[in-house]
């Protein structure tokens, strides 16, 4: 069964190493699934005066969302928590009540950071937000992972890291064979 993956990445960072590792996971899945970036950077800051007239920007992330068979969330760790601009995107795609996007899809997260515990705060954070929203979160294998270990400068996987990574990879994707049925 071929997936369609939508992506959400936390960092707006031209250079994210989110971002790099996002694209990087990619290339560990096989020909069938297809990955899809949604944007968050256009969003506007969630009001809920706006939820019965939700820009446009907001209704494509929606529809993003709602196309997929799984999302996947890689993300840094600001202030030992998940970035706005996430929270920002999962505040406007949940609502208005009752028309939330993301129940039963289910989630994997990952990320990256510059510091040792590798984005593990925010990813508590992240998993309260999803379990709320109704998602299906990958367990384990978690993955808390330091820029430097598992990037190389130009994109790619760091070879230390690659079979983790691809076990990761093979773990998400089989829980999201699972629950898309
Ligand atoms: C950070 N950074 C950071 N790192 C971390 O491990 N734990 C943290 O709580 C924070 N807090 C934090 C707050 C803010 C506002 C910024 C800008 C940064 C550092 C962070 O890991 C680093 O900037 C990464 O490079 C951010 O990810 P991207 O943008 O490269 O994907």
């Amino acid at each position: 069964m071929s997936l369609n993956i939508a992506v959400i990445v936390g960092s707006l960072r031209a250079d994210s190493f989110n971002a790099r590792l996002a694209d990087a996971l990619q290339t560990l899945a096989p020909g069938d699934v297809e990955f899809r970036r949604l944007r968050i950077d256009d969003l506007p800051l969630y009001n809920q005066d706006d939820d019965d007239s939700p820009p446009a920007p907001v209704v494509r992330l929606k529809q993003g969302i709602r196309d997929a068979d799984g999302l996947l969330f890689v993300t840094p760790e600001y202030n030992r928590s998940i970035p706005g601009v996430l929270k920002n995107a999962l505040d406007h795609a949940s609502r208005p009540y009752g028309d939330s996007a993301f129940p039963d899809k289910p989630a994997g997260i990952i990320g990256v950071s510059i510091g040792a515990i590798g984005t593990a705060v925010a990813q508590q954070h992240l998993r309260t937000i999803l379990a709320y929203l109704d998602m299906p979160t990958l367990g384990q294998p978690e993955a808390f992972l330091k820029a430097d270990d598992v990037l190389t400068g130009n994109g790619g996987i760091a070879e230390g890291s690659r079979e983790f990574l691809q076990d990761w990879m093979d773990a998400y994707l089989a829980w999201v064979r699972h629950h898309a049925g």
